[in-house]
């Protein structure tokens, strides 16, 4: 059992969870977090980028990129900001996180709390992450949702020289209506515009677990025809069915109980795109064989999130080392 484990998470774990989140992120942008930096030797090329490792931070953990250049230092090998809006938004009423620690599982109703699109480009002009940056943009909630392809522009327009990727998520089940817009009008009208805007850079689209197959085929058809770089499987779920029990609580449910339904996303995702689609893996990664498993399903990259609040600050070290050595080199 690490440090962590045995007596930081803990104390952690007795504070409210969203508290507890602040108290993290500030012991590491103070400095005080144990370092765990990657030594070299796991690097990969994708879709042009290099990066130091294929494991990265998901989405939503520094969603206004407020400790951006401390991740590299905890041994990410990329991380993607965001989710980021056009307006900057306060997100649902609290308490809106919660831990499952039996089932090493978080549920969460964040609703895309984020300080705006204007606000992390002022963060990014200063900022040196030192590691491949992905930028996570969704849909104001003010915004209706036909109008949501000038919501995902204004933040796309705004920060797309800084990204070395962009994600259109069209997949938390936490603003509502937002998941609608992964069905096929909805997305084309999305991408329509982004590629309007700039059809370079690397873009992905991110998808719940919760789809059906026919979904699903259309996403990768979708994707292939707008010549998008890939796509994130996946989002948290908003099914219960293989909990013990059922918590009670709206909202996503992430960690360990994600990972068979985002797995089986995954692997269905890999043999419709055959090798036309990079594939970023996240859900239930608890440790490095899952991270692994991700790999060998067909991702190139994978994401951790709540195996990080569970692993703590080594996790990602842990996980990158615990890796079969047979990543395409750089
Ligand atoms: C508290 C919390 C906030 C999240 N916020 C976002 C977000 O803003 N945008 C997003 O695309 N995903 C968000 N996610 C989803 C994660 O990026 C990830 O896809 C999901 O948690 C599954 O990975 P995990 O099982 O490793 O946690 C959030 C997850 C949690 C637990």
């Amino acid at each position: 059992m690490s440090l962590y484990e045995s007596l930081v998470r803990p104390l952690l774990f007795r504070m409210e969870p969203e508290r507890a989140h602040h108290m993290a992120m500030s012991l590491l942008t103070s400095g005080l977090a144990p370092k765990t930096p990657l030594p070299p030797g796991n690097e990969v090329e994708v879709f042009g980028v290099t990066f130091p490792s294929p494991v990265g931070l998901a989405a939503g953990f520094d969603k206004d990129g407020v400790a951006l250049n401390h991740w590299k230092d905890l041994g990410f090998g990329f991380i993607e900001v965001g989710t980021v809006t056009q307006h900057a938004q306060p997100g649902n009423s609290k308490p809106r996180l919660f831990r499952l620690p039996e089932e090493k599982a978080l549920i969460n109703r964040m609703g895309f709390n984020n300080a705006g699109a204007d606000a992390l480009a002022k963060r990014l002009e200063k900022a040196a992450p030192g590691i491949p940056l992905g930028i996570n943009i969704g849909k104001s909630k003010v915004t209706e949702l036909e109008d949501a392809p000038e919501d995902y522009a204004y933040s796309y327009k705004l920060l797309k020289d800084w990204g070395d990727y962009f994600v259109v998520n069209v997949s938390s089940p936490n603003t509502p209506g937002l998941r609608e817009l992964q069905d096929k009008d909805a997305l084309t009208r999305i991408l329509w515009r982004l590629k309007e805007i700039d059809s370079q850079k690397p873009l992905f689209v991110k998808i719940s677990p919760d789809m059906t197959e026919g979904q699903l085929d259309d996403v990768v058809e979708t994707s292939i025809d707008f010549g998008l770089t890939g796509i994130v499987a996946t989002n948290t779920t908003i099914q219960r069915d293989m909990l013990p029990s059922d918590p009670n609580q709206t909202g996503g449910l992430s960690g360990a109980p994600v990972k068979s339904l985002s797995d089986q996303t995954l692997e269905y995702l890999a043999n419709k795109a055959d090798g036309n689609l990079t594939l970023i893996g996240v859900g239930g990664i608890m440790s490095a064989a899952d991270a692994q498993h991700k790999l060998d399903l067909g991702a190139s990259l994978v994401q951790l999130y709540s195996g990080f609040v569970y692993g703590g600050p080594g996790f990602a070290a842990e996980v990158t080392a615990g890796l079969r050595k047979t990543l395409p080199s750089a």
